[in-house]
């Protein structure tokens, strides 16, 4: 995939240091923008993501006649005035999800509640990423949607309406897939249920209290919601903590680099999303947490990391969903560990933005790494330095790019990481950031 964008990476000059705050999470952001605008009132956020992701969803509410107020000029915080679940308007075109898996899968469940037809598409990625696991759910609900490949694929035509609750049991553990029915399920006749095969993120189940909607989680994981029809916006300020999947790429670059002492403010801890930590002090990593703390209904630390030397391990299944976005840059520490790290039952890395394990395992075997693919995994044997002066190429995939680019800070010489520019999607700042600490990192100017 063409999308452009070249980073030029590494090698590490130095040890990396400093104290950072890195920007909201993307998975709260898209959800706050969602719930507030399906709200009746206004609802403030702060620390909003204004990552071209989190955009496409404020655009998809302005299209459908939300009002949106940004209060400062770097977009974090932002006032939305909230239309109530039946108020949203016909959009006039498609509505456009750009790179954003999260906005398509989670605006298929807010259409599919809607009285009138809409069309949601999506950039070349996105179209050929798969929705029948979140289009059958709608449909069985009783949403008509129509699309290529039986519905498979984007663009999708949704028309929906008053829909019946169902029961649904997911084959992934996926909280697009979860969020999505929830979603639906305020537009249902009664008590929706969703299980799924492993816990995945549960922002959507925190976050829709705050705005006066109970979700109930019973022991076994069943999750069920009964639609009160209304959300009501919080008389309070949202705060949406900062995304630990931003934060793994510094903190995987610090176990790296000799010497390197890196700490970061308020990072979300939500232990649906804290696999990365566990993966990291599987391997031998040395981070430790302070200052913990809740924001809005989400656990956050204050997290350092200093340089250690990484071990390979097998990674326990059961952490694989908490750490789902992580594993391209765990792959690169994985790299330049010791000894054997192998992942198994994570195949849903083959569907991301770009086939994750494809995608690292060519990228670290041009770099000179030894990565042998699995259908659902990696068996890497890590080694002690990178070969450089190599290019390689992201995919158009910001994991990919940022991933390579921390994996590029051990190479003899640099990495030239092509189609970067989708780190815009969820990490506009990555490089300004990256280079404070003092990662080696720079756009390429031709
Ligand atoms: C997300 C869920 C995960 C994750 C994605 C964000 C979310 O996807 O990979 O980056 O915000 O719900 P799946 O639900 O497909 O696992």
């Amino acid at each position: 995939m063409n999308i452009g964008g070249t980073l030029i990476a590494g090698p590490a000059t130095g040890p990396l240091k400093g104290n950072i705050t890195v920007p909201g999470d993307k998975s709260m952001s898209h959800r706050a923008v969602m719930l507030a605008s399906l709200a009746d009132g206004a609802t403030e956020i702060h620390g909003f993501l204004p990552g071209e992701d989190n955009l496409s969803t404020a655009q998809m509410f302005i299209d459908m006649g939300v009002r949106i107020e940004w209060l400062n000029d770097e977009k974090t915080s932002l006032r939305i005035h909230g239309v109530g679940l039946h108020g949203l308007k016909k959009p006039n075109d498609v509505l456009d999800a750009g790179n954003a898996g999260t906005c398509v899968r989670l605006m298929t469940g807010v259409l599919a509640g809607q009285s009138f037809t809409s069309m949601v598409s999506g950039d070349a990625s996105l179209c050929k990423r798969p929705m029948k696991r979140v289009v059958d759910p709608v449909r069985k609900m009783g949403a008509s949607v129509q699309g290529a490949a039986g519905g498979d694929l984007l663009p999708l035509t949704i028309s929906g309406g008053q829909l019946k609750a169902i029961s649904h049991v997911s084959k992934v553990a996926s909280a697009q897939v979860k969020s999505c029915v929830l979603l639906a399920g305020l537009y249902a006749d009664g008590i929706t249920t969703v299980n799924e095969p492993k816990p995945s993120r549960d922002h959507t189940e925190r976050m829709l209290p705050l705005f006066g909607q109970a979700v109930h989680v019973a022991e076994n994981g069943t999750i069920s919601l009964q639609p009160t029809d209304q959300l009501s916006a919080p008389t309070s300020v949202v705060n949406i903590p900062a995304d630990p999947s931003s934060a793994c790429f510094f903190a995987v670059a610090a176990s790296l680099v000799d010497g390197s002492d890196v700490s970061f403010n308020s990072i979300g801890i939500n232990p649906r999303r804290d696999g990365w930590r566990r993966v990291m002090l599987g391997m031998g990593a040395h981070i430790s947490l302070s200052h913990e703390n809740t924001v809005g209904e989400e656990p956050v630390a204050d997290i350092r990391i200093t340089a250690g030397g990484l071990h390979g391990m097998h990674v326990d299944p059961n952490d694989v969903p908490d750490a789902i976005d992580e594993f391209p840059v765990l792959f690169a520490a994985a790299a330049l560990a010791d000894g054997e790290f192998v992942l198994d039952d994570a195949a849903e890395l083959r569907v991301k933005e770009s086939d994750r394990i494809a995608a690292m395992a060519a990228a670290l075997h041009a770099a000179g790494a030894d990565m042998e693919e699995k259908p659902d995994g990696a068996v890497i044997h890590g080694l002690v330095d990178l070969k450089g002066d190599i290019d390689v190429d992201a995919h158009g995939d910001h994991r990919i790019a940022m991933a390579m680019a921390v994996a590029a800070q051990r190479a003899n010489g640099e990495i030239r990481i092509h189609n970067a520019a989708a780190i815009a999607t969820s990490f506009p700042n990555f490089v300004t950031l990256a280079q404070r600490i003092g990662m080696n990192v720079r756009w390429s100017e031709k």
